[in-house]
């Protein structure tokens, strides 16, 4: 029985790239037993096994065959999150994945058809919904403090920041889209777990490729290495407007190159008592009145607490009690509902035109 009470759970992280990297740290730091870490990189898996502990493994079949593996996290390009979820689920593994949980919403009801029969937890790394500034926003909202909310206006906005621009992360086949489906899930994500997770019902947006592909592409640094004359068939920039079910809509900004002053990392839902602006890893700020006085009120919030820490300690809880992720913890149906959004996004922006959200994409 994978992870038995009072027991580490032991984990495989597959994938020791940028975002393995930090699986590694926060599963130690959490309790965990870093156990192996799989790359088809042999020299990564080695470092990484070296600096943090576990053994190096080239081929992740390997380790899905193994008793002493509890779980795993997929670390990988976005195009192996379905298939090694799902090969790991068969094997009896719970399953940590990071986001975005697939490249579209059919995968990732292969994902939870696998996990719902294989009574196996799955996870989606959305981790944004462990930072402090959501837990006191989703405080505040959940208390009534900004009354009905109505609105969000979301963005996820880099002036140059395309990640290993013609590698995997700007090629359409194993990244699925470009900064939607990479950073404007996470915000995307963070703003609907606000709002409640209203039921959406159309969206109509639009993307762009202005800058991604230009020789004279420039930028101040770049996360991950860039592979030159690499594929960029994907976009640089999107607008969105989500319409829900009870009437408030949700307008989204992302680019990973926009020729803008200022970068934004951020999300705004507005209410009718009050606004909240949520600036993860920045604070928040609540946007009121007392009386006759427009009040702006910023709750000091407690530093250095870790979300990849929280949402591992969260996990390896469920993996010992085999109950699916709860709240604030993205469940696979999270992962789905949000992919649902994303797969509606660049449907409306291929057709030109807003498009309804089918029910059956959220069941
Ligand atoms: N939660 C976050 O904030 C966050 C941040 C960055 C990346 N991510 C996500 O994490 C995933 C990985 O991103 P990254 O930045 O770490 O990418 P990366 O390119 O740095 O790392 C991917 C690793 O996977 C390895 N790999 C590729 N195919 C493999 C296979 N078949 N078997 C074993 N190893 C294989 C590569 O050699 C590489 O080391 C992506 O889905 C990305 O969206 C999440």
């Amino acid at each position: 029985m994978a992870g038995k009470k009072g027991k580490a759970i032991r984990v495989a992280v597959i994938g020791a790239g940028s975002i393995g990297l930090s699986h590694a740290k926060a599963i130690v730091a959490s309790g965990g037993q870093l156990a192996f870490v799989v790359d088809v990189n042999k020299a990564a898996a080695e470092k990484m096994a070296a600096d943090h502990g576990g053994q190096p493994v080239a081929d992740y079949r390997q380790v899905l065959d193994r008793d002493d593996v509890d779980a795993v996290t997929v670390a990988l390009p976005n195009f192996l999150h379905a298939p090694v979820s799902i090969a790991a689920l068969k094997a009896g593994k719970h399953v940590f994945c990071e986001k975005p949980m697939a490249m579209n919403v059919a995968e990732c009801k292969q994902i939870n058809a696998a996990a719902r029969k294989a009574r196996r937890v799955f996870q989606v790394g959305l981790h944004h919904r462990h930072m402090i500034e959501t837990a006191a926003a989703k405080e505040l909202i959940d208390a009534g403090r900004c009354g009905k909310l109505y609105h969000a206006q979301v963005n996820a906005i880099r002036r140059r920041g395309v990640p290993g621009r013609g590698g995997w992360f700007t090629t359409r086949s194993k990244a699925g889209g470009g900064p939607m489906a990479d950073i404007g899930v996470h915000m995307l994500d963070l703003t609907c777990y606000l709002m409640g997770h209203p039921k959406p019902v159309a969206v109509s947006a639009q993307t762009f490729q202005k800058m991604i592909h230009r020789d004279d592409y420039t930028c101040t640094g770049m996360w991950a290495s860039p592979v030159p004359g690499g594929p960029t068939d994907v976009e640089d920039a999107i607008t969105a407007l989500i319409r829900f079910e009870n009437g408030a809509t949700a307008d989204l900004q992302c680019a990973w190159a926009l020729n803008t002053v200022t970068n934004k990392w951020q999300t705004e839902v507005f209410g009718d008592q009050a606004g909240i602006l949520v600036k993860p890893g920045d604070g928040i700020v609540v946007a009121g009145q007392e009386g006759s006085r427009l009040v702006d009120t910023t709750p000091l919030l407690p530093k250095g607490v870790s979300p990849f820490n929280n949402q591992f300690a969260a996990f390896f809880e469920f993996c010992r009690t085999g109950k699916q992720p709860r709240r604030p913890s993205a469940s696979g149906a999270d992962g789905q509902y949000i992919q649902t959004l994303i797969d509606a996004i660049y449907e409306s922006a291929a057709a030109g035109r807003e498009v309804r959200i089918k029910p059956s994409s959220l069941a």
